[in-house]
């Protein structure tokens, strides 16, 4: 195995010096270079140690052409230039990246929504009180604001300012601005300000969806989630609403999916109340719709069986790569 980081190193030096391209490829992979030369050696590797050394071998033969080739294509008309070309092989062997498995789900699911006529929309996350609370049917003093543990921000133009606790609030930002029919979804970071433990976060992501329209219904609804979840999974899923409250919508569900013989909560959602409709002007009764929250973070430990949210952002990338491979 020495001997195989001894040719690397020196082809390394080698190919940073003024050595021509020609003399580089047969000083290592002509019929006697010193990778062929390195082939005859295998006969007198000890058994054990054969296997590896040839594949390590194999590894830098092939490591070694590709190099080859491409500072040779680069070479301007096949002509020899002088042009250095320092090389780390070791490089050749480092993976490029990917998107956390939030942003793959994310994007997913825009996707899948995109084709039934869902476009994306984006909110703030620092918000008012006014979107994030009274226009979605929560005012002040009412009980239902204890259950978003709000993280309140001091702004210097204004009275008080909350990071977001929910998506929510991007649906009567829309609203306040276009006219039925909708279909939009809103996906994003919220905050809550409460302990961590395996299924909470202060920090987590949502993806908001609403639709007001002249002919929804509940059954529209749970089509539109099964399509969804089919598509995400690669398979149809099994999904059932449970009732639930939430102020901004009536009738309120809490959406379980059936996974592994289990009912698991993945969103909130319900039809649209109307006093939302109203406070944003849309008194016409004929419109009505519906709207839900996924929690994403959720669906991905689903789909990748994690037991515990707080590796999702652990930022320890042996984990990320593993769960961002997965999903
Ligand atoms: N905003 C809710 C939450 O964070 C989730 C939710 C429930 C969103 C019902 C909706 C909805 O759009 O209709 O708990």
């Amino acid at each position: 195995m020495e001997y195989i980081e001894k040719i690397k190193s020196l082809f390394e030096s080698d190919s940073a010096s003024k050595m021509s391209k020609l003399d580089l490829r047969n000083k290592y992979l002509g019929r006697k270079g010193l990778v062929s030369e390195a082939f005859k050696e295998i006969k007198n590797i000890p058994v054990d140690q054969k296997k590896q050394f040839g594949d390590e071998l194999n590894v830098l033969k092939n490591n070694l052409e590709k190099v080859l080739l491409q500072s040779e294509s680069s070479e301007p008309n096949g002509t020899k230039s002088d042009l250095i070309y320092p090389i780390n092989l070791n490089s050749l062997n480092q993976s490029s990246g990917h998107l956390s498995a939030v942003t793959q789900t994310i994007i997913k699911t825009q996707e899948i929504l995109a084709k039934i006529g869902f476009s994306t929309i984006i909110g703030p996350e620092k918000e008012d009180e006014t979107h994030n609370f009274d226009l979605l049917n929560i005012p002040k003093n009412h009980p239902a604001r204890d259950v978003w543990d709000t993280i309140w921000v001091t702004d210097k133009n204004s009275d008080k300012k909350l990071l977001r606790t929910h998506t929510s609030p991007v649906q009567i930002r829309y609203l306040e601005n276009h006219k039925p029919p909708i279909r939009i979804i809103a996906p994003g970071k919220v905050y809550r300000y409460e302990a961590t433990d395996a299924t909470h976060e202060t920090c987590f992501h949502q993806i908001e969806g609403l639709v007001i329209d002249n002919q929804t219904s509940i059954a529209t609804f749970k089509g539109v989630m099964e399509y969804l979840f089919a598509n995400l999974f690669g398979r149809e899923m099994q999904i059932r609403l449970r009732p639930s409250y939430f102020p901004f919508t009536e009738p309120s569900f809490e959406i379980d999916i059936l996974f592994k013989d289990k009912w698991l909560e993945i969103a909130g959602a319900g039809m649209v109340h109307r006093q939302v409709l109203k406070n944003v002007g849309i008194e016409d009764k004929s419109y009505q719709g519906f709207a839900f929250g996924i929690g994403v973070e959720r669906l991905v430990m689903l789909i990748s069986g994690l037991d515990d949210i707080r590796y999702i952002h652990s930022g320890d990338l042996r984990f990320l790569y593993q769960l961002g491979k997965k999903s």
